[in-house]
């Protein structure tokens, strides 16, 4: 892997956990165990991407000052919270995440429900104090039915059942490319891009959110539990609809190299230095967790 990306997700990762670690409430105030298992949710790892694209984003339009913080702390929460809901035992059921016990086991199911609740609250306080009103309805589509939570139902009503390639595609979409693709549009709406040039780096986040589901698909076969830091092999246990068992591995691994070539193709249309998102493509689609 190029160092140079791996060095950038760490500057980013290093200056989010930086800031979040402002936002959130402190362990010693009341109430205390909530409080706590958001920041072990919070600070339990993880890639930190989200907060890597609406960076890159903001970089390549010229960003300046320092409201993107709130927008990178906030995509980090808001993905924790779909991370900590999605591991319920009422969902995907699992035990590890970010090599650690997932929130219910660690606390229980209570806590875990509603330190995701109050992660999601705290975001859209956090995105409130950008200022920017298309901030907040940006993320707000991202996340509701006809983003993150409509993927994530379908997900869980298509479990066992043979479903076809339009509804896998629809799940992926919505459960995951569409954080991805409001991470970079938010990075360019706090950088006041022209929508041009927001719509064009929207197009760019359509395909390689996409395909980092895929890839999520694949390392849940290809991968072990101790590699990804959550449970391999979880999405055969429960009967997903993923791309491996509707096309088979070689095939999704096509797709996913796909995915990767059309969204450097979008960056065409971007004017700007777009090295950085080329390289994020690169990594998300040749990553190994
Ligand atoms: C996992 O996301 C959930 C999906 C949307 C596939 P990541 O692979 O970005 O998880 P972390 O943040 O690195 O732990
Ligand atoms: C989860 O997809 C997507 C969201 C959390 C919204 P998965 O269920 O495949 O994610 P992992 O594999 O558990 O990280
Ligand atoms: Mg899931
Ligand atoms: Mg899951
Ligand atoms: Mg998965």
């Amino acid at each position: 892997m190029d160092n140079q990306i791996l060095d950038y997700l760490q500057k980013i990762s290093n200056l989010t956990e930086e800031k979040m670690d402002l936002h959130l409430p402190p362990s010693e105030n009341r109430p205390k165990r909530l409080h706590e298992a958001m920041r072990y949710s919070m600070f339990a790892g993880g890639k930190r991407l989200r907060p890597a694209l609406a960076y890159a984003a903001f970089e390549v339009f010229g960003g300046e000052g320092e409201d993107i913080f709130y927008a990178t702390s906030a995509l980090e929460m808001f993905h924790t919270f779909s991370l900590i809901h999605d591991d319920l035992p009422c969902m995907d059921d699992d035990d590890f995440r970010r090599g650690k016990p997932t929130a219910h086991k660690q606390y229980d199911e209570a806590t875990a429900v509603l330190s995701g609740d109050a992660l999601c609250i705290l975001a859209f306080e956090l995105i409130a104090r950008t200022g920017i009103p298309e901030c907040t309805t940006t993320i707000a589509k991202a996340l509701g039915t006809s983003g993150m939570i409509g993927g994530q139902i379908i997900d869980i009503e298509s479990e066992g059942k043979t479903v076809d390639l339009d509804t896998v595609r629809f799940i992926h979409y919505y459960k995951t490319a569409a954080l991805i693709e409001a991470s970079l549009v938010l990075g360019a709406q706090i950088a006041k891009a022209p929508q041009s040039q927001i719509d064009a780096i929207q197009e760019y986040g359509k395909d390689i959110g996409l395909a980092f589901q895929v890839v999520d698909d694949i390392l849940d076969i290809e991968s072990t539990t101790e590699q990804l830091g959550k449970d391999a092999g979880s999405d055969i246990a429960r009967g997903k609809a993923t791309y491996p068992s509707i096309l088979g591995i070689e095939k999704s691994k096509e797709v996913a190299r796909e995915l990767h070539d059309k969204a450097i193709d979008s960056l065409e249309n971007i004017s700007g230095d777009t090295t950085i998102l080329k390289q994020i493509a690169h990594f998300i689609v040749t990553r190994l967790h």
